[in-house]
């Protein structure tokens, strides 16, 4: 699975652990590090940034952090076919895979700690769509983004 990742200004030191997390784990992580080509970059460029490559297929997961968790969240719910949601609990990690069928995981450093932050991601990481009673609501929101994304059609 190709996972990418990228943080804002607050959470460049959370980025840098998760990413030796994840490569100790053996999944392939592209660190997109915005801020390294454009250094006033804030979470709507970097959000929007890694938002896109998920849309155009050429990652299937990824992980936003910023401050908070909530901008970066905003962000990459604004690209059309992106679900984002903040998760600072591994229950809530578990959920938005299991129930939302999210792509994208966003946390804030200045919420959670390094170890929370990388049980986390292992819990969003291990965790798969569960189908059954969720297809039709997440059916639904695809249906409603649709309509957003293009309204006049049907
Ligand atoms: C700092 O720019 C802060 O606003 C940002 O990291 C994030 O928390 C926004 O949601």
């Amino acid at each position: 699975m190709k996972v990418v990742i990228d943080a804002d200004d607050a959470a460049l030191e959370l980025k840098a652990i998760l990413v030796e997390h994840l490569k100790s784990k053996g999944v392939e992580i592209r660190d997109l590090n915005l801020v390294g080509d454009k250094a006033e970059a804030a979470y709507p460029e970097i959000g929007y940034n890694l938002a896109v490559k998920i849309k155009d297929k050429e990652y299937v997961r990824g992980i936003l952090i910023c401050g908070t968790g909530l901008g970066m969240a905003m962000i990459a719910n604004k690209v059309e076919t992106v679900y984002a949601g903040v998760c600072h609990d591994t229950y809530s990690a578990e959920r938005l895979r299991k129930s939302n069928d999210a792509q994208v995981l966003t946390m804030g450093a200045r919420v959670v700690g390094p170890e929370l932050a990388k049980s986390i991601v292992n819990a969003w990481l291990e965790s798969e769509f569960q189908g059954g009673g969720s297809t039709e609501k997440v059916e639904t929101m695809r249906k409603l983004e649709k309509k957003s994304f293009h309204p006049g059609k049907s």
